[in-house]
């Protein structure tokens, strides 16, 4: 559950309009929300204040029934692997294949190299990347990259998942897959936040939509009525449609390791933050298991 109440961000004191004004949302467990509105709507803010990366300036933010202002500092890597989150530019580790960027997530809880074993080509076979876990990120496409971030963002499977602008750098036959990629992953119970510009998307998945504008909501749809839920796969303009499920078919619904998220994930210690696309809390969290700093901390 996430809930906003009367949270304002003004990132300079007294410099004009907030970046966010007052703004009360409410979005449950499970649900599926795509938040739009024009560049510097205050989007972006909104991710960072749920991800507690900035703090409001006012008003109180509530996650799976605990504010956010009263989580101490070191608690905060804790918190953040309740959320995963992606964004447009992906966020991969260069120098790291498929299977050890996603591995790295579980590395820096201190998940055992026998659980990782199994993790992670578990989700990777989720998000249909299986045969591709010796790959770089230079040697895949950009839906592929993302599909990556997002099984990265789930490996310690957050309840939440966040996602600015996930499509932004895709075309629109890889930005709709990421989609309904999202769409399954949210039928296995994640909660998913989409910010996205791709109002075509956004037309054809019947969701609930936020709209954003100069840092209020100006639109919520609430949840869409569940007798029109198929619209989004019904081909249309998309006409490459059959290759969809092809894609998107090898996530199964079946998240079974996740029943076991107490006894894996219960007593993660105090490493640093996992699941999230945080590099500063990867390198804050010790020597990589594998060997070396990357050297792509910029
Ligand atoms: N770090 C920052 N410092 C000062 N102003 C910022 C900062 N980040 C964003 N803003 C301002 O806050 C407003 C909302 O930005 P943002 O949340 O990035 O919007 P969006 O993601 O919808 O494009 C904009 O006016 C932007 O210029
Ligand atoms: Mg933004």
């Amino acid at each position: 559950m996430i809930r906003l109440e009367h949270v304002s961000k003004e990132y300079l004191a007294g410099s004009g309009l907030p970046a966010l004004n007052d703004v009360n949302m409410e979005i449950e467990d499970g649900e599926f929300v795509f938040i739009v509105g024009d560049s510097g709507s205050g989007k972006s803010t909104l991710i960072k204040l749920l991800l507690k990366e900035l703090e409001p300036t006012s008003g109180t933010i509530v996650i799976n029934g605990r504010k956010l202002n009263k989580i101490r500092r070191r608690q905060i890597p804790k918190f953040r692997r309740e959320i995963g989150v992606v964004f447009q530019d992906f966020r991969l580790l260069k120098d790291r294949n498929v299977y050890n960027n996603v591995a790295f997530a579980q590395k820096v809880i201190g998940e055992s190299t026998r659980m990782i074993r199994c993790n992670v080509p578990n989700i990777l076979s989720k998000v249909g990347l299986a045969a591709k876990y010796r790959s770089y990120p230079r040697q895949l496409s950009g839906g592929e990259q993302q599909r990556v971030a997002i099984a990265r963002a789930l490996i310690n499977r957050p309840k939440i998942l966040l996602a600015d602008e996930p499509t932004g750098n895709l075309d629109n036959t890889n930005a709709w897959d990421i989609m309904k990629l999202m769409e399954e992953i949210n039928n296995d119970g994640t909660t998913i936040v989409v910010v996205t510009h791709n109002l075509e998307i956004v037309s054809r998945m019947n969701k609930r939509v936020i709209q954003m504008n100069k840092g209020v909501i100006v639109d919520d749809s609430g949840r869409p009525d569940p007798d029109v839920k198929d619209s989004a796969s019904d081909g249309g303009s998309y006409g490459e449609n059959s290759a969809f499920g092809e894609s998107t078919g090898s996530y199964g619904r079946d998240f079974t390791a996740f029943s076991r998220r107490d006894r894996f994930f219960g007593t993660a210690g105090t490493y640093g933050a996992g699941g999230s696309a945080y590099e500063e809390d990867f390198y804050d969290a010790g020597p990589p298991v594998d060997g070396g700093d990357d050297g792509d901390a910029d």
